[in-house]
């Protein structure tokens, strides 16, 4: 055995004697590792496609590499099943012993994880749920998602501003459906509008033909919807089947509903819904439209929506504060990603400092066909409402 071959030897026999130290070198200098955890089956599996989707490109137009170290991306499913989240993120804490945990599909989710982030110092990068309380769950979550008060309330104002007096309100039976409900039904009846009727749906294989009759009886001005990403089409589907596109009720909306993932699909029954969110695929931006591009590009037939924008911004507020702290997480890695100020391809975005929250425009928009874009069904931001706040956190 010469004697480079000799020294090896002795160096790989040392680290066998003294596992721990290995360790600790190898997760000093080895890969930054995020655990992406996601609903890639079941209900919510959209959700799970446009963030996984929208990383993938991140990390194919930002490299793999942070601070001269490796990122890795660890993709768990969870099903949406919120004991199976915090079963994954705990794995992927101790055993993987990742920087961070992005992902969280839907509410419950998120808030089953909270506790872990705040016990373990991980930072938590919510890129999907939208219940105002959830980055008050722990101190060490982040969203780069939206609220649900936060897009409610300017299409109550647009409503009441527009000859709409008399509103039914249908939302999913959970954390982001009340919001969406509280924060529509307080800014519609200051501006002097009228509540007819509160209806809900469960989050599960959800039915609309009853509370759609009852739509049809009461015959309001207009109904207003929060749904999940995924339930729009159906919903849309059994509005039309109703007869209630033709019937004079106005459909108003939060963009879930007409979401970019399905709205292609949906056809006429679409058209000319008013509906306020934070992103359109159809957004006139030079970023965007290299951004949608660049995203078909790489997942034919698929367009992006609100959910893979959520990811794709998560992924910038991680690269940027694992940057600032050259590789390092906990505490110092949190406060790197507190008051990022971007361009994201929905706009100018904050990440406040204070709420660890995000502050960005929210568009008022109508679903309409749109020649310059494959005739296809966009929503076509036609105002605006600049840095928009939670208005849940603001008491
Ligand atoms: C949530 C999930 C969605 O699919 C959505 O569009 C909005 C909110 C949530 O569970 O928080």
């Amino acid at each position: 055995m010469n004697k480079k071959r000799r020294l090896v030897g002795q160096a790989i026999l040392a680290a066998l004697a003294f596992p721990s130290s290995a360790l600790v070198q190898a997760a000093d200098t080895g890969p930054i590792k995020i655990g992406l955890i996601l609903p890639m089956t079941g209900q919510s599996a959209s959700t799970g496609r446009q963030i996984d989707a929208a990383v993938k490109l991140w990390v194919a137009q930002n490299g793999n590499k942070v601070a001269g170290r490796t990122v890795e991306v660890i993709l768990k499913d969870d099903g949406a099943v919120p004991d199976a989240t915090k079963r994954i993120a705990q794995e992927l804490i101790v055993n993987d012993k990742v920087s961070v945990i992005a992902g969280f599909g839907i509410t419950p989710t998120a808030l089953a994880t909270a506790p872990l982030a705040t016990q373990s110092k991980t930072p938590m990068v919510v890129m999907a749920a939208a219940t105002s309380s959830i980055t008050q769950a722990s101190d060490f979550i982040v969203r780069t998602s939206f609220t649900l008060p936060q897009v409610a309330t300017p299409i109550a104002d647009w409503a009441a501003k527009n000859k709409i007096k008399r509103v039914i309100t249908l939302v999913a039976d959970y954390g982001p459906g009340f919001d969406a409900e509280k924060f529509f039904d307080s800014q519609f009846r200051l501006d002097g509008g009228q509540i007819l009727d509160k209806l809900r749906t469960p989050l599960k294989a959800p039915d609309f033909a009853p509370v759609l009759q009852k739509v049809v009886d009461a015959k309001p001005d207009a109904l207003f919807v929060f749904l999940p990403s995924g339930q729009g089409a159906a919903f849309m589907k059994q509005f039309a089947e109703r007869g209630l596109d033709k019937s004079g009720v106005k459909l108003i909306s939060t963009g879930d509903v007409t979401d970019d993932d399905q709205l292609a699909d949906m056809g006429d029954v679409a058209l000319g819904v008013v509906n306020s969110h934070h992103y359109s695929a159809a957004h006139p931006s030079a970023v965007n439209k290299k951004f949608v591009e660049a995203f078909q590009a790489a997942n034919k037939g698929m367009r992006p929506n609100f959910m893979a924008v959520g990811g794709y911004d998560g992924m910038r507020v991680i690269y940027k504060a694992l940057e600032t702290t050259k590789g390092e997480g906990g505490d110092k890695l949190l406060n790197a990603m507190k008051g990022q100020i971007f361009e994201s391809p929905r706009g100018a975005v904050l990440i406040d400092a204070q709420t660890r929250d995000i502050v960005q425009d929210v568009y008022i928009r109508k679903v309409e066909r749109v020649p310059a874009m494959g005739n296809g069904l966009y929503n076509v931001e036609f105002d605006v409402i600049k840095a928009v706040k939670d208005p849940g956190k603001q008491k």
